[in-house]
C-alpha cells in the first residue's frame, strides 16, 4: 500500500559557473548546447516547479516528455537520490522529504542495468536481501537466512520467467534477460513503490515490444505503485493508468491515456502525444448563429460537434485566428477540404501514409488501403475532416480553448491538502 504525493515540487540545480572546457581534440573553445528552455534564477537552473501530483496505491504513472523537461530528476527525488528544493514529498502520508532512500521501501530500475559480472544471476537479484532485516523470534533484528532469500529470488524469477537462468552469469544472457534480472533484483525487497527510469530504452525495438507487455503483465501480478519515465509516447499511452506530459521542468497535462489522447490542453501536448503526429491548419474560430465553425484559410468549414460546442460556450470563447489541429488518421480524401499535393506516399500494410504539402505546411494523411493500395504521388488531394475530431488551439496561447483554463500550471493544484501522519527524522 503506497500513496504518493508531491506538492508544490521545486528542483533547483545550483548554478555551477564552469570555466569553457577546452576540447582534447581542438584548441577551440567548445559553446555551452542550450537543449532546452529552462527557467534560469539566481539559485540555478530550475529543472521542475511547480510539481502537483497525487499518485493513488497500486496506480501505475508515466513521467513522459523530451529529453530534459525533468522526469529524471523527479523521479530521483522520489527515491532520496537527489534533495527537494522546494515542497514536500509524502508516502502514505509520512513526509519523507528528508529520509533517506533506503529507508524509502522503494526500488529503481534504470536505463543502464549494471549488474555483477562476477555473480550469478541468483546472486544478482538476492543481493539487496542481504541488507534486509527482520524482527527475529527473539525480538531482535537478524538478516534473512539462506532459505528465505532462495525463495524469494525463485518468486521474483518466476515472475518474470527467467528460472533457467538463474545459475548464469549477467554475460551469458540477452539484453532483454539482462534488463528482467535487473527488475527481479528491484522487485525482490517487495518495494511500495516501484520507479523505473526509461528502462527499455536500451534495448532494440522488438524486444522493447515485448518487454512492454511482460510490464503489464509485472504490474498485475505484483501490487506496487509504479512511477515509470519514458520519453516515448507509445509506452506512456500503453502502460499509464494516468501519464503526466512534461515540457521544461513543468507539467503540462495529466490525465488517462484516453484523455490526453483525445483532449490534449495545448498544442505541445497535442504534437507529442500520438503517432504520426497531429496536424496543424492555420484557420479562424467564427461564431455564427447555430454555433462556432472552424474555418480554413481556404474557407473550408467544419461545425465542431455538440460536446465541443458547449465547452467553447462555457469558456465563453471569442471569434479569433486559431490553429486547427487534426490526427493523421481522422483525414479523409473527399470533395470538400484543405488542398495539398501529395509529395510521399508511403504503404505501411492496411494503411497508406500520405505527406502531403498544404498551405506550404507538412501533412500527413493515414488513409485505410482497404485491401488496394493506390499511389496518390505527385496527385493534388482534398483532405477533409469533421466536427468531431477537429482540436482548436488559441493561436495566441497554443492551448485548446474547450479547456482555456486560466493558468496551465494552477490546473495541476492538488484538490486537497494532504495530511502528514507523522514525520520521520
Ligand atoms: N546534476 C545536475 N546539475 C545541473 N543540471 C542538471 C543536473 N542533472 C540534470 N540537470 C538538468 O536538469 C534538466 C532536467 O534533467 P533530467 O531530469 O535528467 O531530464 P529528463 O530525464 O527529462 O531527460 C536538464 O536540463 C539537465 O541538464
Ligand atoms: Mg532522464
Amino acid at each position: 500500500m503506497a500513496e504518493v504525493i508531491l506538492k508544490d515540487i521545486v528542483k533547483i540545480y545550483p548554478y555551477v559557473d564552469k570555466k569553457p572546457k577546452k576540447s582534447l581534440f581542438s584548441k577551440k573553445v567548445e559553446a555551452p548546447v542550450k537543449k532546452n528552455n529552462l527557467q534560469i534564477t539566481d539559485r540555478g537552473v530550475v529543472a521542475v516547479q511547480q510539481f502537483n501530483l497525487h499518485i493513488k496505491d497500486k496506480e501505475f504513472i508515466v513521467l513522459v516528455g523530451p529529453s530534459g523537461c525533468g522526469k529524471s530528476t523527479t523521479l530521483r527525488m522520489v527515491a532520496g537520490l537527489e534533495d527537494i528544493t522546494e515542497g514536500e514529498l509524502l508516502i502514505d502520508g509520512k513526509f519523507v522529504n528528508d529520509v533517506e532512500p533506503k529507508d524509502r521501501d522503494i526500488a529503481m530500475v534504470f536505463q543502464s542495468y549494471a549488474l555483477y559480472p562476477h555473480m550469478t544471476i541468483a546472486q544478482n537479484i538476492g543481493y539487496p536481501l542481504k541488507f534486509v532485516k527482520v524482527m527475529g523470534d527473539d525480538g531482535k533484528p537478524r538478516h534473512l537466512t539462506k532459505e528465505e532469500i532462495n525463495e524469494k529470488v525463485l518468486r521474483a524469477a518466476e515472475i518474470l520467467n527467467i528460472t533457467e537462468y538463474l545459475e548464469r552469469k549477467p554475460k551469458n544472457l540477452s539484453g532483454g534477460q539482462r534488463q528482467r534480472v535487473a527488475i527481479g533484483r528491484a522487485i525482490v525487497r517487495n518495494p511500495k513503490v516501484l520507479l523505473m527510469d526509461e528502462p527499455l530504452s536500451n534495448l532494440d525495438a522488438k524486444l522493447r515490444n515485448q518487454m512492454r507487455a511482460e510490464i503489464i503483465k509485472l504490474r498485475q501480478t505484483i501490487n506496487t505503485t509504479f512511477i515509470y519515465v519514458t520519453h516515448d509516447q507509445t509506452e506512456a499511452m500503453t502502460l499509464g493508468d494516468r501519464i503526466v506530459v512534461m515540457k521544461d521542468g513543468f507539467i503540462q497535462q495529466v490525465g488517462t491515456p484516453q484523455d490526453v489522447f483525445e483532449h490534449p490542453r495545448n498544442i505541445f501536448v497535442s504534437g507529442f502525444i500520438g503517432s504520426p503526429q497531429m496536424n496543424y491548419f492555420d484557420g479562424k474560430l467564427v461564431l455564427k448563429e447555430d454555433g462556432y465553425y472552424v474555418v480554413c484559410n481556404n474557407g473550408y468549414e467544419v461545425k465542431p460537434n455538440d460536446d465541443k460546442q458547449e465547452r467553447l460556450k462555457n469558456n465563453n470563447v471569442k471569434e479569433q485566428d486559431i490553429i486547427i489541429g487534426v490526427r493523421p488518421d481522422n483525414l479523409q480524401i473527399t470533395d470538400e477540404g484543405v488542398k495539398g499535393l501529395v509529395t510521399v506516399s508511403e504503404l505501411m500494410g492496411s494503411s497508406s501514409h500520405l505527406h502531403a504539402t498544404v498551405e506550404g505546411k507538412d501533412v500527413i494523411a493515414v488513409i485505410p488501403t482497404e485491401g488496394v493500395y493506390k499511389n496518390y504521388m505527385n496527385q493534388e488531394l482534398t483532405f477533409g475532416f469533421n466536427g468531431n475530431v477537429v482540436h482548436i488551439f488559441s493561436k495566441d496561447t497554443e492551448k485548446n480553448l474547450e479547456f482555456d483554463l486560466e493558468v496551465t500550471a494552477s490546473e495541476f493544484k492538488l484538490e486537497e491538502e494532504p495530511v502528514k501522519e507523522e514525520v520521520i527524522k
